[in-house]
């Protein structure tokens, strides 16, 4: 064959070259692009020819190396982009979902009892943690030999002054009335701390949300409408609340406030200890001797008071049992909450 053919096929072969893959690349660099390849014998070959042709030839085997060279470089940057995109993402894979964190229970009901409470016209109210005496103690009217004020209830930080870790949420009551006069209208949460042993029913810390009205002519009616509209609102509105007498230093008359239980609807079952009924918190109308200390004139201010516990409202919400789940963190537990209050 003429050499002037032969660079004319090889031409053409590298036109409708196709690689797929890094090994057609690498057969193409063998052969087009490479000294040893057909390219290198040609050149050799050059050599031999006669005068009179040699521009011509010589001039097409320079246009077959260049384009051979071009469509090498071509190629190898086609199956690198490709090489890329096929390492980095395999589009046969299942989406991995987007995993969007979610509130805590406790958060939840705790922004589900401001909402109801700011619906009634009440601030949300906060109080320190770390808390003297004073505002924990004496000044809600504990007696100086209250036995909560005792080492077994209280975690102290210190003795003479007094600083501990506050064991109600009624500190706030005190912090409030010192900071403004009345009319108050204000819920207060927060976490408390008591020196107890853990279990399913007991914590060293839990949350309390307090709730403080003090006015002119307030009296215990009001107080009842509240937390009837209160568990309503929070719990459905065939829900009933009942009140039992107890005692409180800082409020009297003091009572216990119950709703009917929401797993067997009143009937008796193992959560409300078949009574139908189940403990949601304390409450009371603010004692005299609190709203003095505050420098309230009871004689012209009357109020109530009460304090709810956030991990019995969230239990009952949730039909949750065993309150050291609140704090252990699992996230088994955690992503079963909606991010919904
Ligand atoms: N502080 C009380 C407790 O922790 C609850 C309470 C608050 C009772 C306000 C009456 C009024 O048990």
């Amino acid at each position: 064959m003429e050499m002037i053919d032969q660079i004319t096929a090889l031409q053409k072969e590298v036109e409708s070259f196709k690689a797929n893959g890094p090994q057609d690349l690498e057969a193409f660099r063998l052969r087009f692009v490479s000294r040893k390849g057909v390219l290198g014998e040609l050149f050799e070959k050059l050599k031999q020819i006669p005068p009179a042709e040699k521009k011509a030839v010589g001039k097409a085997l320079n246009d077959l190396k260049q384009s051979a060279e071009a469509r090498f470089r071509e190629m190898s940057e086609a199956t690198a982009v490709e090489k890329k995109t096929t390492d980095d993402i395999d589009l046969t894979l299942p989406p991995v979902p987007n995993r969007i964190g979610n509130l805590h229970p406790l958060t939840l009901t705790r922004a589900r009892i401001i909402k109801i409470f700011e619906r009634l016209g009440f601030n949300v109210e906060e109080g320190p943690e770390i808390e003297d005496d004073w505002h924990n103690f004496s000044a809600l009217n504990f007696p100086e030999n209250h036995p909560a004020r005792e080492m077994q209830d209280t975690f102290f930080i210190s003795k003479n002054p007094d600083i501990l870790l506050r064991t109600h949420t009624s500190n706030v009551q005190i912090r409030l009335l010192e900071r403004t006069k009345p009319p108050v209208r204000a819920i207060m949460p927060g976490r408390v701390y008591r020196n107890e042993a853990i279990s399913a029913r007991a914590h060293c810390f839990f949350h309390q949300v307090e709730g403080l009205y003090i006015d002119r002519n307030v009296g215990f009616a009001d107080l009842k409408q509240t937390l009837y509209h209160f568990a309503r609102e929070m719990f459905g509105k065939d829900t009933k609340i009942r009140f039992r007498p107890s005692f409180f230093p800082f409020t009297e008359p003091s009572a216990e406030m119950d709703i009917s239980c929401l797993i067997c609807k009143g009937a008796g079952c193992p959560v409300c200890k078949r009574t139908g009924w189940v403990e949601i918190g304390g409450s009371g109308m603010v004692h005299p001797n609190v709203l003095r200390n505050c420098n309230v004139d009871p004689e012209e201010f009357t109020g109530f008071a009460f304090g709810m516990g956030i991990e019995r409202i969230t239990m009952l919400r949730y039909q949750i049992n065993d309150l050291r789940l609140f704090s252990e963190n699992d996230i088994r537990f955690l992503r079963q909450f909606q991010s919904v209050s």
